[in-house]
């Protein structure tokens, strides 16, 4: 376990809450303002937070008139947040179902070097149909599949990373020489779905390449997760489950052969801030009136395979597919389908209760009672730190930064100040040593 918390931002739009555009705390002409995404990233560095993060999406689908979320590519806005701030971390999702990996590595090695050595990679094999439509597919490529080109795309990616030892750049005019070609080496993949030559055309960063970041919870997402993440994002609804999740996942890092504190597992929250915890219920309920319930359907119709249209709110779920029969989102399905046959919960009530964060936990309290919240799980064993995922923003940021962190810090659970300059060091990690460098280091002594 990590002496202190690692705090992530995760941010959405004006907020994680589906109604949270339509509500007097937001504006959601914020959504396509670069402006405003600069200045959250600077409330988040205020707070000393490890890293800022945004998901993606490759498609509008279903959501076009009922949803602002989808706006900038990640990459793209985080290279502008990049230049607006100089400690926080800057994770963006990125897939490996619908690019290449010498694109992808050049991308995210330019915003780690825009941002001197504090980009991250949250990589996601995209779950979506809608997706799929965008790139030639009829129907989205099956789970497995989708898993073994990220993992082929993965080792690829880093083998480019590693293709620029760190002091391969000479940079010396007098010379003439730019770099060393000894140090510049090509990567040669022959594999099932790639053939890349390398090397990338984008010399490492300070922290050496990108933090590698992962959120799949199936069999198969753990074992990526084991072998390749260095912090996981997670929904998870209770201690008991968090606790099993975490020792599952770093006995996968271990069983691969790795540390396994070189894997911070950051489930999510959803933080409903206030003067007491009545006035924090009142709030989530304000949102909750908010929600469009046939929009509200499909989203839920999604994380179920199963079309809920013209269902009404007050009935239970229907019979749901077996798990096998998922080809999306395997753990939402699976804590969808937990929760509303644990809490006996009607659709509508479903509704409500994934409107904050699409399944991740919610809470409403006082700045104390989300401080004690987030501790009791640390100290349970059951996280490293939070993927902190305000309902409404920017309000809920900067509430959670100007009232919850600094009781984490007066607890001692948290950073006062950065002490690191890299994202991998602000995750207690060193910076990756290529596997050239590290033949080198070897044959030196
Ligand atoms: C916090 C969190 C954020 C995620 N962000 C994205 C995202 O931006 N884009 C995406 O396609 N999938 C995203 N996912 C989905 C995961 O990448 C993964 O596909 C999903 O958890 C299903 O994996 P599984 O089938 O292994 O359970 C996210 C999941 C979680 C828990």
């Amino acid at each position: 376990m990590s002496s202190q918390l690692h705090l992530n931002a995760f941010l959405m739009g004006v907020g994680h809450h589906e109604a949270a555009w339509r509500h007097p705390r937001t504006d959601a002409r914020n959504v396509l303002r670069a402006g405003y995404f600069q200045e959250l990233a600077r409330i988040a560095e205020r707070g000393k937070l490890d890293s800022v993060f945004f998901a993606d999406l490759l498609s509008v689908g279903s959501r076009i008139e009922r949803n602002t979320q989808t706006t900038f590519e990640p990459i793209t806005l985080l290279s502008a947040m990049a230049v607006a701030t100089e400690h926080i971390g800057l994770i963006a999702t990125a897939s490996t179902g619908y690019n290449e990996p010498y694109n992808l590595a050049r991308s995210l090695a330019s915003l780690d070097r825009i941002s001197g050595g504090r980009a991250g990679w949250n990589i996601v094999t995209s779950v979506g149909a809608d997706e799929a439509a965008n790139f030639g597919y009829a129907e989205l490529p099956d789970h497995a599949g989708r898993y073994r080109r990220a993992g082929e795309f993965v080792e690829v990616a880093t083998a480019l990373w590693d293709s620029w030892e760190p002091d391969a750049v000479v940079l010396d005019a007098a010379t003439g020489i730019f770099a060393d070609p000894d140090k510049v080496h090509t990567v040669d993949h022959v594999g099932e779905r790639f053939t890349v030559r390398g090397p990338l055309n984008v010399p490492s960063s300070a922290q050496g390449r990108p933090l590698l970041v992962q959120a799949g919870s199936s069999e198969s997402g753990k074992d990526f997760a084991g072998r390749w993440a260095e912090a996981v994002f997670t929904a998870q609804r209770s201690i008991p489950e968090g606790q099993d999740f975490y020792r599952d996942v770093k006995a996968r890092a271990v069983a691969a052969g790795r540390d396994q504190d070189e894997v911070k597992i950051l489930p999510g929250i959803v933080p409903f801030i206030a003067e007491s915890e009545a006035a924090g219920r009142r709030l989530e309920r304000e949102f909750t009136e908010l929600i469009s319930p046939e929009y509200a359907l499909r989203q839920l119709s999604q994380m179920v395979g199963v079309d809920l249209t013209g269902y009404p709110l007050d009935a239970p779920l229907p019979p749901l597919p077996p798990l096998e029969k998922i080809q999306g989102n395997k753990s939402r399905y699976q804590l969808v389908k937990d929760l509303a046959s644990r809490e006996s919960l009607t659709i509508g009530d479903l509704i409500a209760e994934l409107g904050g964060g699409r399944g991740h936990r919610t809470v409403a309290g006082t700045p104390e009672q989300i401080a004690d919240d987030l501790q009791r799980w640390f100290e349970a064993g059951a996280a490293d730190g939070f993927n902190v995922m305000p309902p409404y923003l920017p309000g809920g940021l900067t509430d959670f930064v100007d009232q919850v962190v600094p009781i984490l810090q007066a607890r001692g659970l948290f950073r006062t100040d950065y002490t690191e300059t890299t994202l991998r060091g602000h995750y207690g990690l060193r910076p990756h040593i290529g596997r050239y460098a590290r033949v080198v280091a070897g044959v030196g002594g």
